[in-house]
């Protein structure tokens, strides 16, 4: 296991490109179930999530080839994945337990074979994160299911997946591309309504457009999926990945910087960005990049509530908070998605931050100072929330289980290096 080791205090300058979306690229995978030929993805993201799940196609007796060489000694940002010779449609609980994602499979494996065995995702440090609104969605549509050792046994009706009116609940991100890339082959029509918006969602649209889905109502609410026979193999780009960017806004917001986030698309920011903004941040955006400066001890403390796109996304919620440990005045976080995000709240107090937590908020009172000090990474999200911090804190600090990080970031301790920050990856 590793850790990283930060030299905090140094403002960041210089420019850095992001990479592909790690919440697109991971539905895409799961996409290429649906279709009788290869699908290509370029712009993927290098990281832990997008291996776990080659490992899991390639399981299945598909071929997932995933970075392959580029024949100068380096690799490209592609995968190759042909499903069409799946023989064993499931997710084993050793790969399942790694990557909740995996669930992602089961609407894919329904709709294209008629049957799945998916171990149920357990629950993680972020919450319980249960996938009843998918099952409930699919049964809508004909599936049957049962629970053996810990497994869910599916099975779609003898003449494969019929298309029904489905409502959710509630939001679901991932819940919304099941039942998408399900519809895409089911007999008839498919409403989704309440559907998450995300911009992951959408690209994943998209590439099934490019398969030959029919799909309307892309970006709103209500997703209208009218089932075909067949996809065909496409070719897709990945988004760029919006979290990544606003996590390198915030390293340089938070260290004093002035430095140029290059690539992101700034239309699926808007909120993230106008929070930034608000909070003193000098944004510019030329051309597609954009320029970052501030000065920390202008930081003004802001307001969060997280909420489905278009609203602030929760995959920002830590990262912004860490920011505002060092804001003027105090900041109110609050966490409507998950029932446990706040894990890195206690790591951050040991840096010398001012957080009090009740439920679902936390009031951050900003300090001038932090002080760097050794913190254990929790989740995804969390581990770049201490990563931050340590940042802008003055000395050194020691990061544990940086696997965290690994799963959904690509490089993030390199990219930040090449803005000059001094991160050191080390056996822990
Ligand atoms: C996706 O997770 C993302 N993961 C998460 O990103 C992100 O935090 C989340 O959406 C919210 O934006 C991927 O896209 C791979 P949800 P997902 O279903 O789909 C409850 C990261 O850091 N719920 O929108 O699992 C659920 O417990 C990760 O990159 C049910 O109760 O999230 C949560 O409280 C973390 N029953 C809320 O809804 C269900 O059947 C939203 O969950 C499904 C969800």
């Amino acid at each position: 296991m590793d850790k990283l080791q930060v030299e905090g205090g140094r403002p960041l300058s210089g420019s850095v490109s992001v990479s592909g979306a790690k919440n697109a690229a991971l539905p895409l995978m799961a996409a290429s179930i649906l279709a009788s030929g290869p699908l290509t993805l370029t712009n993927i993201p290098r990281l832990g999530d997008l291996r776990t799940m080659g490992r899991l196609l390639r399981h299945m007796g598909g071929s997932a080839d995933l970075y392959p060489d580029d024949g100068a000694g380096g690799h490209r940002e592609e995968a190759v994945l042909s499903m069409s010779g799946i023989d064993r449609p499931e997710a084993p609980h050793d790969l399942v337990k790694t990557m909740r994602a995996s669930a992602l499979v089961l609407g894919p494996l329904l709709a294209r074979h008629g049957r799945a065995r998916v171990s149920l995702p357990g629950g993680c440090a972020i919450g319980v994160r249960p996938i009843d609104l998918h099952l409930k969605a699919l049964s809508n549509m004909g599936a049957e299911f049962d629970l053996s050792g810990g497994d869910i046994v599916a099975r779609a009706p003898k003449g494969g997946l019929v298309g029904a009116e489905i409502r959710f609940e509630s939001v679901t991100v991932t819940g919304t591309e099941n039942v998408m890339m399900a519809a895409a082959l089911a007999k008839g029509r498919t409403v989704i309504q309440n559907a998450a918006r995300e911009p992951e969602v959408t690209d994943t649209a998209r590439a099934l457009l490019a398969m030959g889905a029919k799909i309307t109502g892309v970006e709103s609410d209500e997703l209208v999926v009218d089932g075909v026979d067949a996809l065909s193999e496409a070719t897709h780009r990945v988004m760029p990945d919006r979290i990544e960017a606003a996590t390198l806004v915030a390293a340089v917001a938070l260290t004093g910087g002035s430095a140029v986030v290059r690539g992101a698309r700034l239309n699926d920011m808007a909120m993230v960005l106008g929070k930034f903004t608000e909070a003193g941040v000098l944004l510019r955006a030329h051309n597609g990049d954009l320029h970052v400066e501030s000065d920390p001890d202008l930081i003004a403390a802001v307001n969060i509530t997280t909420s489905p796109y278009p609203g602030f996304p929760t995959d920002m919620q830590a990262q912004f908070l860490a920011l505002m440990t060092r804001a003027r005045g105090a900041s109110i976080v609050t966490e409507t998605i998950f029932e446990n995000r706040f894990m890195h709240v206690a790591e951050l107090r040991r840096l010398g931050a001012d957080i009090t937590l009740e439920g679902r908020t936390a009031v951050v009172k900003g300090t001038e100072r932090l002080s760097g000090a050794p913190m254990t990474a929790s989740d995804l999200r969390a581990s770049a929330s201490l990563l931050l911090a340590a940042l802008a804190a003055e000395g050194t600090s020691d990061i544990y289980r940086v696997y965290h990080l690994d799963r959904g970031y690509d490089r993030l301790d390199q990219k930040l290096n090449s803005l000059g920050a001094r991160i050191t990856r080390m056996p822990a």
